[in-house]
This record gives structure tokens, sequence and C-alpha cells, in this order.
């Protein structure tokens, strides 16, 4: 009888994403059949890109990785996972700091489904400071962020703050 393939859902805002998640992207897959990524709705947050743009960042960033699908996702994590046919959650650990919050989640989501695992990987000490927050920061006050995004986004990020420019300028002309 054929096996059946090992799903991992890898969950997060992805706002944007960064090459730490795209390390720990690959990670899961040496270990999973299949990843998929699932990008949590929730109205209750300001993202700087909406769902639909961040679906296809992603949809683009991993365009040459077979075994990845993206989806979007809202309510439990759990849930999610159980209709996904995942059998595990994949978290990535940057430094100790990370440690409460991720415990407290893990064991939490196991308390809801305890068939459902969660599995932490280790980013690599070259992303342990790599954040989607401070990403979006050092760019905003004029950083560098090349060598920390996909290039994709780092444009899709300048075509924002453009934007933003623009709008301000409308709104000063009224
Ligand atoms: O990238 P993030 O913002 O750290 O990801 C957080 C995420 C999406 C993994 C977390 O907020 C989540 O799982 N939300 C879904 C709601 C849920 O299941 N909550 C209970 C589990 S603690």
């Amino acid at each position: 009888m054929k096996k059946k393939p090992s799903i991992a859902v890898f969950p997060g805002s992805f706002d944007p994403v960064t090459n730490g998640h795209l390390d720990l992207i690959d990670r899961t897959l040496s270990v999973f059949d299949e990843v998929i990524v699932a990008i949590l709705v929730n109205p209750e947050k300001r993202p700087l890109f909406t769902v639909d743009e961040r679906v296809s960042i992603l949809g683009e960033v991993c365009r040459s990785k077979r075994r990845v699908r993206i989806d979007t996702f809202s309510g439990l994590l759990v849930d999610y996972a159980v209709r996904a046919g995942a059998s595990a959650i994949v978290r990535g650990l940057r430094a100790i700091s990370d440690f409460e919050y991720e415990f407290q989640m893990a064991l939490m989501n196991r308390r809801l489904n305890p068939r459902i695992d969660t599995v932490f990987l280790m980013a690599p000490e070259s992303y342990s400071y790599l954040s989607s927050r401070l990403v979006k920061e050092v760019f905003h006050l004029g950083g560098a962020i090349t060598g920390l995004v996909p290039p994709l986004v780092e444009q899709r990020l300048r075509q924002k703050l453009l934007h933003a420019a623009s709008a301000r300028r409308g709104r000063r002309k009224r």
C-alpha cells in the first residue's frame, strides 16, 4: 500500500516573507513530504500587505519548490491543520526569546488537538535577528534590507512606499 505523504503546516503572518521564512520552508521540506505555508487572515491586525498580496508574493518566491502549497486560514490553527490533512505544525526558533511564546502556543495547540504535533526548527544564526517587523521598520527608515528578503519583496516594499507617498501628496492637494 502506498504511504500517505507527510504534510506540515507552516503558519504565520508573512507580512512580508523573509529569507528566514524561506530557509525554514526548505528545512521543513527535508523532513516532510509537503509543506503548506498558511497565512493567517486576521481582520484585527493592520498588515502592510493584504492577504492577496502575501499569497501572490509567497506563490512567486516558492514557485520552484514543487512540494510547497500556499494557503490562507482563519480560526483555530489546529482545525485548519486537520482540514488540510497535516500531522504537524512547524515553527521556527530564532532565539531563546522566541521560546516562551512558542512554547505557550504549542502547548495550547496540543491541548486543543493532541494529534497535531508542533515541530520546532532552528533558524540559522545569520537570520537569528531577522523578523518581518524589523524588515519593515528598517526599510521605512531608509536602511538596507538586501539579503534579508527575496528581491521581489524589496521591490514590493518600494512600490508600497511610493504609493503611500503619492497618496499623502494627493491628500495635501485636496
Ligand atoms: O507569524 P506569526 O504572527 O508569529 O504567526 C502566529 C500564528 C499565525 C501562528 C498564530 O497567531 C496562530 O496560530 N493563530 C491562529 C489562531 C489560533 O489557533 N490560536 C490558538 C493557538 S495558540
